[in-house]
């Protein structure tokens, strides 16, 4: 509410003066078209539609040339995105023109339209980045931002399919949609006309915006009005010569007729090129930069911490926000420093304990191995002098009979008479020392 009352109050403190001679600033609208002139301008459109739709021959037609190009296959692993830059020249006005494919789109069983939105924003985000660079250069940045999506829609005559329901809608608020009913040829005239409403009513009920031309400027109003009604343009791709009559028109040519691709009661080709290139391709490009491209701007700089207004709707400036964004920032640098040092702390206490119990452990297993040592070592000693007592009790039994037997002998040497008698004893002695070596 305050920008109107802003703009009002501007206005009257604003005051009139009539010159009093020619100054010369009515030339600037004509220096504003000699620099944009000598500037050159870039256009890029997307074309969205199954493979074989007819893409390529309608780009051909459309601009009156032949574009290189090749033949997508139907086993795309995925859907891809193929930009091709051609530089174009119409009198003195040069047009940097992209046409980007999305091959392989309507051929997946994902049926993902992911990469055609990834491609839109990554062309946003290259803008924004030089926009937010210190040096900016986008007086000659080449602007590769999506200006027109052409929607190829399939001539079944029967309904949208759901592909194409939810890709529209995915785009729609990132580009601005043309909807067009390819090879128009091959649907009669009654069933075209049932075909387009029943697509405008599916649209409606599923919300997806599509481009609408201006009606804002009185000199392109009207026309811009009557073909919106005529919205999706049907349309017929050739790019061969075919003569009608005594001129050679660009057609299609069937066993039972030709189909003249720029005339409007075999199709809407010319529509199209007239709405496209001749009267709206300037509104396409601001609509780009105004709506689409602002949108995403928005979004993303939000998304990075920054506002216009503060929360009681005071003026914040990008100084402020820098200063808020830095301290929140440092805040949780700090936290995050504190939360690390926390945990390296507790990981240094839990390994000490693993250290303490593995010590405590080695320890207890050595006392008992000392132990056992200790236990070992007293039997041992214990066997040793059993053994030792009895070698001493042997030595003396031993030491004994060997006196015995010395005593013998004697008596044997003094009486050799009494022989036998003495044998008899001597082997008596002889059995108790054998009894008592064994
Ligand atoms: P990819 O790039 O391979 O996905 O194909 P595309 O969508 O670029 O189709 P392309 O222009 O190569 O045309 C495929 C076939 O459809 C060709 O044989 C064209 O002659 C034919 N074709 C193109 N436009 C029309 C048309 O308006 N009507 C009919 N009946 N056939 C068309
Ligand atoms: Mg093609």
């Amino acid at each position: 509410m305050a920008a109107p009352d802003l703009d009002r109050r501007s206005k009257e403190e604003m005051r009139l003066l009539d010159l009093g001679g020619h100054v010369g600033f009515d030339s600037l609208p004509d220096q504003l078209v000699s620099k944009s002139v000598s500037q050159g301008f870039s256009f890029n459109i997307l074309c969205v539609g199954e493979t074989g739709i007819g893409k390529s021959t309608l780009m051909n037609t459309l601009f009156n040339t032949i574009f290189e190009t090749e033949e997508s296959g139907h086993y795309e692993a995925c859907v891809r995105l193929r930009p091709r830059t051609y530089d174009l020249q119409e009198s003195n006005v040069h047009l940097k023109l992209t046409i980007v494919d999305a091959v392989g789109f309507g051929d997946q069983i994902n049926k993902d339209e992911r990469p055609i939105v990834d491609y839109i924003d990554t062309q946003f985000e290259n803008y924004l980045q030089e926009e937010l660079k210190i040096q900016r250069s986008l007086f000659d940045y080449h602007d590769t931002r999506i200006h027109v999506c052409l929607y190829f829609i399939t001539p079944t005559g029967h309904s949208l399919k759901s592909l194409d329901l939810v890709t529209m809608k995915k785009l729609d608020s990132k580009v601005n949609i043309i909807p067009i009913i390819a090879k128009a040829d091959t649907i009669s005239k009654s069933e075209l006309h049932k075909f387009k409403n029943k697509i405008m009513n599916e649209l409606d009920k599923n919300g997806v915006q599509i481009y609408q031309f201006p009606t804002d400027d009185e000199a392109v109003a009207e026309i811009n009005a009557v073909m919106n009604a005529h919205l999706p343009f049907a349309v017929v791709g050739s790019t061969d010569e075919i003569k009608v009559g005594n001129k050679l028109v660009r057609a299609r040519q069937y066993p039972w007729g030709i189909v003249q691709v720029e005339n409007e009661s075999h199709c809407d080709f010319v529509k199209l090129r007239e709405m496209l290139i001749r009267v709206n391709m300037e509104d396409l490009r601001e609509q780009t930069h105004n709506r689409h491209y602002e949108l995403y701007r928005r979004h993303k700089l939000e998304e990075m911490g920054f506002q216009d207004t503060a929360a009681e709707s005071k003026p914040i400036s990008l100084q402020e926000t820098y200063e808020t964004r830095r301290k929140e920032f440092l805040c949780e640098l700090q936290k995050k420093e504190e939360e690390m040092r926390q945990m390296f702390v507790n990981k240094v206490k839990e390994t000490e304990l693993e250290l303490k119990e593995k010590e405590k452990e080695l320890h207890e297993r050595f006392e008992t191995l000392k132990r056992t040592h200790q236990e070992e070592k007293r039997k041992v000693e214990e066997k040793r002098r059993q053994l030792e007592e009895e070698k001493i009790a042997f030595n003396r039994r031993k030491a004994a009979v060997e006196a015995m037997q010395a005593q013998a002998l004697q008596v044997t040497s003094q009486q050799p008479l009494r022989r036998d008698k003495d044998k008899k004893k001597t082997s008596g002695w002889s059995s108790i020392y054998s009894v008592t070596i064994s």
